[in-house]
Protein backbone atom coordinates (compact mmCIF):
# COMPACT_ATOMS: atom_id res chain seq x y z
CA UNK A 1 0.00 0.00 0.00
CA UNK A 2 1.04 3.22 -0.82
CA UNK A 3 1.49 5.58 2.13
CA UNK A 4 0.82 8.68 -0.03
CA UNK A 5 -2.48 10.43 1.63
CA UNK A 6 -2.71 7.61 4.08
CA UNK A 7 -2.95 7.46 7.87
CA UNK A 8 -0.75 5.60 9.44
CA UNK A 9 -0.92 4.28 13.07
CA UNK A 10 2.65 3.73 14.59
CA UNK A 11 2.93 2.78 18.15
CA UNK A 12 5.92 3.21 20.24
CA UNK A 13 6.46 6.28 17.71
CA UNK A 14 7.82 8.63 20.17
CA UNK A 15 11.36 6.73 19.78
CA UNK A 16 13.44 4.66 18.00
CA UNK A 17 12.57 3.05 14.76
CA UNK A 18 8.86 4.06 15.24
CA UNK A 19 10.24 7.66 15.21
CA UNK A 20 12.01 7.75 12.23
CA UNK A 21 8.92 6.09 10.59
CA UNK A 22 7.11 8.68 11.62
CA UNK A 23 8.93 11.13 9.85
CA UNK A 24 9.64 9.46 6.69
CA UNK A 25 5.77 8.55 6.46
CA UNK A 26 5.51 12.15 6.31
CA UNK A 27 8.02 13.22 3.99
CA UNK A 28 6.19 10.39 1.59
CA UNK A 29 3.50 12.22 1.94
CA UNK A 30 1.13 10.19 4.37
CA UNK A 31 -2.23 12.31 4.86
CA UNK A 32 -1.24 12.33 9.01
CA UNK A 33 0.74 9.80 11.16
CA UNK A 34 -0.79 9.20 14.73
CA UNK A 35 1.64 8.24 17.67
CA UNK A 36 0.92 5.98 20.83
CA UNK A 37 2.78 5.77 23.38
CA UNK A 38 3.97 6.04 26.85
CA UNK A 39 6.45 8.62 27.08
CA UNK A 40 4.82 12.07 26.77
CA UNK A 41 8.06 13.86 26.68
CA UNK A 42 9.25 12.08 23.87
CA UNK A 43 5.70 12.64 21.86
CA UNK A 44 6.10 16.13 22.79
CA UNK A 45 9.65 16.12 21.33
CA UNK A 46 7.99 14.45 17.88
CA UNK A 47 5.56 16.88 17.86
CA UNK A 48 7.75 20.06 17.94
CA UNK A 49 10.43 18.09 15.39
CA UNK A 50 8.63 16.87 12.55
CA UNK A 51 4.88 18.63 12.89
CA UNK A 52 6.40 20.84 9.75
CA UNK A 53 6.01 17.71 7.79
CA UNK A 54 2.96 17.14 8.07
CA UNK A 55 -0.06 16.39 10.10
CA UNK A 56 0.67 14.45 13.55
CA UNK A 57 -1.92 13.33 16.33
CA UNK A 58 -0.24 11.77 19.51
CA UNK A 59 -2.22 10.04 22.26
CA UNK A 60 -0.21 8.80 25.81
CA UNK A 61 -1.54 5.23 25.34
CA UNK A 62 -0.27 2.08 27.31
CA UNK A 63 -1.01 -0.48 25.02
CA UNK A 64 -1.11 -3.42 27.28
CA UNK A 65 -3.84 -1.81 28.44
CA UNK A 66 -6.79 -3.23 26.12
CA UNK A 67 -9.34 -0.16 28.18
CA UNK A 68 -6.71 2.43 27.35
CA UNK A 69 -6.68 1.33 23.18
CA UNK A 70 -10.44 0.70 23.14
CA UNK A 71 -10.99 4.86 24.92
CA UNK A 72 -8.35 6.11 22.40
CA UNK A 73 -9.67 4.40 19.37
CA UNK A 74 -13.08 5.96 19.97
CA UNK A 75 -11.66 9.46 20.51
CA UNK A 76 -10.10 9.02 17.12
CA UNK A 77 -13.33 7.63 15.74
CA UNK A 78 -15.17 11.05 17.41
CA UNK A 79 -12.41 12.89 15.44
CA UNK A 80 -12.95 11.44 12.26
CA UNK A 81 -9.51 9.68 11.98
CA UNK A 82 -9.93 6.29 10.12
CA UNK A 83 -6.41 3.87 10.34
CA UNK A 84 -4.96 2.86 6.89
CA UNK A 85 -2.18 1.62 8.22
CA UNK A 86 -1.30 0.36 11.52
CA UNK A 87 2.74 -0.50 12.74
CA UNK A 88 2.78 -2.46 15.48
CA UNK A 89 6.56 -1.08 17.02
CA UNK A 90 5.99 -0.32 20.63
CA UNK A 91 8.43 -2.84 22.58
CA UNK A 92 11.11 -3.41 25.33
CA UNK A 93 13.33 -5.77 26.77
CA UNK A 94 14.02 -6.03 30.53
CA UNK A 95 17.72 -6.78 30.63
CA UNK A 96 20.22 -9.67 30.15
CA UNK A 97 19.91 -12.03 33.09
CA UNK A 98 19.20 -16.02 32.16
CA UNK A 99 15.81 -17.23 32.80
CA UNK A 100 16.22 -18.40 36.29
CA UNK A 101 16.45 -15.14 37.59
CA UNK A 102 13.80 -13.80 35.92
CA UNK A 103 10.90 -11.93 37.76
CA UNK A 104 7.58 -12.68 37.33
CA UNK A 105 7.09 -8.68 36.74
CA UNK A 106 9.26 -8.46 33.93
CA UNK A 107 8.08 -11.76 32.23
CA UNK A 108 4.10 -10.42 32.62
CA UNK A 109 5.54 -6.92 31.35
CA UNK A 110 7.70 -8.23 28.66
CA UNK A 111 4.91 -10.49 27.19
CA UNK A 112 2.15 -8.00 27.81
CA UNK A 113 3.64 -5.24 25.47
CA UNK A 114 5.82 -7.22 22.93
CA UNK A 115 2.90 -10.22 22.57
CA UNK A 116 -0.24 -9.20 23.57
CA UNK A 117 -0.32 -5.54 22.97
CA UNK A 118 0.01 -6.01 19.33
CA UNK A 119 -3.04 -8.48 19.08
CA UNK A 120 -4.83 -6.38 21.37
CA UNK A 121 -4.41 -2.69 19.05
CA UNK A 122 -4.74 -4.93 16.08
CA UNK A 123 -8.08 -6.30 17.27
CA UNK A 124 -9.70 -3.16 17.52
CA UNK A 125 -8.76 -1.88 14.16
CA UNK A 126 -9.06 -4.84 11.64
CA UNK A 127 -12.59 -5.18 11.27
CA UNK A 128 -12.66 -2.09 10.49
CA UNK A 129 -10.11 -2.30 7.84
CA UNK A 130 -11.71 -5.94 7.04
CA UNK A 131 -15.41 -3.98 6.33
CA UNK A 132 -13.68 -1.45 4.11
CA UNK A 133 -11.11 -4.41 2.33
CA UNK A 134 -8.50 -2.17 2.22
CA UNK A 135 -5.64 -1.68 5.02
CA UNK A 136 -2.09 -2.92 5.96
CA UNK A 137 -0.89 -4.28 9.61
CA UNK A 138 2.99 -4.16 10.18
CA UNK A 139 3.99 -5.99 13.16
CA UNK A 140 7.88 -5.39 14.25
CA UNK A 141 9.00 -8.30 16.19
CA UNK A 142 12.54 -9.38 15.79
CA UNK A 143 15.18 -12.01 14.80
CA UNK A 144 15.03 -13.29 18.12
CA UNK A 145 11.54 -14.20 17.12
CA UNK A 146 13.43 -17.46 14.79
CA UNK A 147 16.80 -17.88 16.18
CA UNK A 148 16.81 -17.78 19.75
CA UNK A 149 19.10 -16.30 22.31
CA UNK A 150 20.69 -16.83 25.48
CA UNK A 151 20.12 -13.64 28.08
CA UNK A 152 16.80 -13.24 26.14
CA UNK A 153 15.16 -15.89 26.96
CA UNK A 154 11.23 -13.92 27.70
CA UNK A 155 11.73 -11.66 25.07
CA UNK A 156 12.76 -13.96 22.28
CA UNK A 157 9.18 -16.18 23.47
CA UNK A 158 7.51 -12.74 23.23
CA UNK A 159 8.76 -12.42 19.70
CA UNK A 160 8.47 -15.91 18.89
CA UNK A 161 4.74 -15.26 19.80
CA UNK A 162 3.75 -12.08 17.49
CA UNK A 163 5.18 -13.78 14.71
CA UNK A 164 3.40 -16.99 14.88
CA UNK A 165 0.10 -14.47 15.48
CA UNK A 166 1.00 -11.95 13.02
CA UNK A 167 1.67 -14.71 10.57
CA UNK A 168 -1.72 -17.12 11.00
CA UNK A 169 -3.47 -13.47 10.99
CA UNK A 170 -2.28 -13.05 7.39
CA UNK A 171 -3.21 -16.56 5.96
CA UNK A 172 -6.80 -15.84 7.44
CA UNK A 173 -6.58 -12.45 5.64
CA UNK A 174 -5.51 -14.24 2.18
CA UNK A 175 -7.91 -17.24 2.71
CA UNK A 176 -10.85 -15.28 2.72
CA UNK A 177 -9.39 -13.14 -0.34
CA UNK A 178 -9.17 -9.70 2.00
CA UNK A 179 -7.32 -6.96 0.07
CA UNK A 180 -5.92 -6.40 4.23
CA UNK A 181 -2.13 -6.82 4.33
CA UNK A 182 0.10 -7.94 6.75
CA UNK A 183 3.96 -7.32 7.03
CA UNK A 184 6.16 -8.84 10.05
CA UNK A 185 9.41 -7.66 10.39
CA UNK A 186 12.40 -9.72 12.09
CA UNK A 187 15.52 -7.18 12.40
CA UNK A 188 18.79 -8.19 14.06
CA UNK A 189 19.90 -5.54 16.39
CA UNK A 190 19.36 -2.01 15.98
CA UNK A 191 21.49 0.85 17.37
CA UNK A 192 18.57 3.08 19.01
CA UNK A 193 19.73 2.38 22.52
CA UNK A 194 17.01 -0.49 23.46
CA UNK A 195 19.67 -2.48 22.88
CA UNK A 196 22.71 -0.71 24.30
CA UNK A 197 26.21 -2.95 24.83
CA UNK A 198 25.38 -5.81 22.70
CA UNK A 199 28.08 -7.49 20.33
CA UNK A 200 27.80 -8.85 17.49
CA UNK A 201 30.56 -10.26 15.25
CA UNK A 202 29.05 -11.84 11.83
CA UNK A 203 26.37 -9.69 11.10
CA UNK A 204 26.40 -5.82 11.71
CA UNK A 205 24.38 -4.35 14.00
CA UNK A 206 21.34 -2.13 11.96
CA UNK A 207 21.44 1.29 11.51
CA UNK A 208 18.19 2.76 12.26
CA UNK A 209 17.03 4.96 9.58
CA UNK A 210 17.94 1.97 7.10
CA UNK A 211 15.28 -0.60 9.11
CA UNK A 212 13.02 2.09 9.24
CA UNK A 213 13.37 2.81 5.60
CA UNK A 214 12.82 -0.67 4.50
CA UNK A 215 10.09 -1.39 7.20
CA UNK A 216 8.40 1.50 5.16
CA UNK A 217 8.98 -0.04 2.22
CA UNK A 218 7.66 -3.41 2.64
CA UNK A 219 4.78 -2.06 3.32
CA UNK A 220 4.59 -0.44 -0.05
CA UNK A 221 5.68 -2.91 -1.75
CA UNK A 222 2.96 -5.12 -0.14
CA UNK A 223 5.83 -7.73 1.51
CA UNK A 224 4.61 -11.01 3.91
CA UNK A 225 8.03 -10.75 5.62
CA UNK A 226 11.38 -8.56 6.30
CA UNK A 227 14.20 -10.21 7.68
CA UNK A 228 17.67 -8.27 7.71
CA UNK A 229 20.26 -8.12 7.53
CA UNK A 230 20.61 -10.41 4.44
CA UNK A 231 22.92 -12.51 6.67
CA UNK A 232 20.25 -13.38 8.75
CA UNK A 233 18.63 -15.50 6.32
CA UNK A 234 21.75 -17.85 5.64
CA UNK A 235 21.81 -18.51 9.55
CA UNK A 236 18.20 -19.20 9.41
CA UNK A 237 19.12 -21.78 6.06
CA UNK A 238 21.77 -23.41 8.54
CA UNK A 239 19.28 -23.54 11.77
CA UNK A 240 16.66 -25.81 9.41
CA UNK A 241 19.28 -27.63 7.54
CA UNK A 242 21.80 -28.46 11.03
CA UNK A 243 21.02 -30.55 13.37
CA UNK A 244 20.33 -28.46 16.69
CA UNK A 245 23.39 -29.53 18.35
CA UNK A 246 25.72 -29.00 15.21
CA UNK A 247 23.62 -25.44 14.61
CA UNK A 248 25.00 -25.02 18.44
CA UNK A 249 28.46 -24.90 17.55
CA UNK A 250 27.85 -22.50 14.29
CA UNK A 251 26.03 -20.08 16.34
CA UNK A 252 28.51 -19.66 19.02
CA UNK A 253 31.28 -19.66 16.44
CA UNK A 254 29.75 -16.77 14.76
CA UNK A 255 29.02 -15.68 18.17
CA UNK A 256 25.95 -15.12 17.97
CA UNK A 257 25.07 -16.61 21.88
CA UNK A 258 27.66 -14.30 23.10
CA UNK A 259 25.76 -11.21 22.06
CA UNK A 260 23.87 -10.14 25.19
CA UNK A 261 26.94 -11.10 27.50
CA UNK A 262 27.42 -7.45 27.53
CA UNK A 263 24.21 -5.73 27.74
CA UNK A 264 23.38 -2.58 29.47
CA UNK A 265 20.38 -1.49 27.73
CA UNK A 266 19.13 2.03 27.66
CA UNK A 267 19.70 4.61 30.80
CA UNK A 268 16.25 6.10 31.64
N1 LIG B 1 16.59 -2.08 18.84
C1 LIG B 1 16.82 -3.32 18.42
O1 LIG B 1 17.95 -3.83 18.42
C2 LIG B 1 15.65 -4.15 17.93
C3 LIG B 1 15.93 -5.34 17.23
C4 LIG B 1 14.89 -6.11 16.77
C5 LIG B 1 13.58 -5.71 17.00
N2 LIG B 1 13.35 -4.56 17.68
C6 LIG B 1 11.95 -4.19 17.93
O2 LIG B 1 11.67 -3.00 17.23
C7 LIG B 1 10.71 -2.22 17.94
C8 LIG B 1 11.24 -0.81 18.14
O3 LIG B 1 12.49 -0.88 18.80
P1 LIG B 1 13.36 0.42 19.09
O4 LIG B 1 14.77 -0.03 19.17
O5 LIG B 1 12.97 1.50 18.15
O6 LIG B 1 12.85 0.72 20.58
P2 LIG B 1 12.77 2.06 21.43
O7 LIG B 1 12.97 1.66 22.84
O8 LIG B 1 13.62 3.14 20.87
O9 LIG B 1 11.24 2.48 21.23
C9 LIG B 1 10.19 1.74 21.77
C10 LIG B 1 9.03 2.68 22.07
O10 LIG B 1 7.96 1.88 22.62
C11 LIG B 1 7.35 2.64 23.65
N3 LIG B 1 6.64 1.76 24.58
C12 LIG B 1 7.18 0.85 25.43
N4 LIG B 1 6.22 0.30 26.18
C13 LIG B 1 5.04 0.86 25.78
C14 LIG B 1 3.71 0.70 26.19
N5 LIG B 1 3.35 -0.15 27.18
N6 LIG B 1 2.74 1.43 25.57
C15 LIG B 1 3.06 2.29 24.59
N7 LIG B 1 4.34 2.50 24.18
C16 LIG B 1 5.30 1.79 24.76
C17 LIG B 1 8.52 3.36 24.33
O11 LIG B 1 8.10 4.45 25.11
C18 LIG B 1 9.36 3.76 23.12
O12 LIG B 1 8.97 5.03 22.65
C19 LIG B 1 10.45 -2.98 19.25
O13 LIG B 1 9.28 -3.75 19.12
C20 LIG B 1 11.67 -3.87 19.39
O14 LIG B 1 11.39 -5.04 20.13
C21 LIG B 1 14.34 -3.76 18.13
Amino acid sequence: MKLQNKILLITGGASGIGRLMCRMALEKGARAVVVWDVNQSNMDAVVEEFSSLGKLYTFQVDVTSAEQIAATHAQMQQEGIEVDVLINCAGIVRGNATFDKQSLKDIDLTMAVNALAPMYVAREFLPAMIARNEGHICNIASAAGLIANPRMSVYAASKWAAIGWSESMRIELQESKSRVRVTTVMPYYISTGMFEGVQSRFLPILKPEKVARKVLRAIERNKIMLGTPLGYHFIRICQAILPLRWFDVFAKMLGVYSTMDNFTGRKA
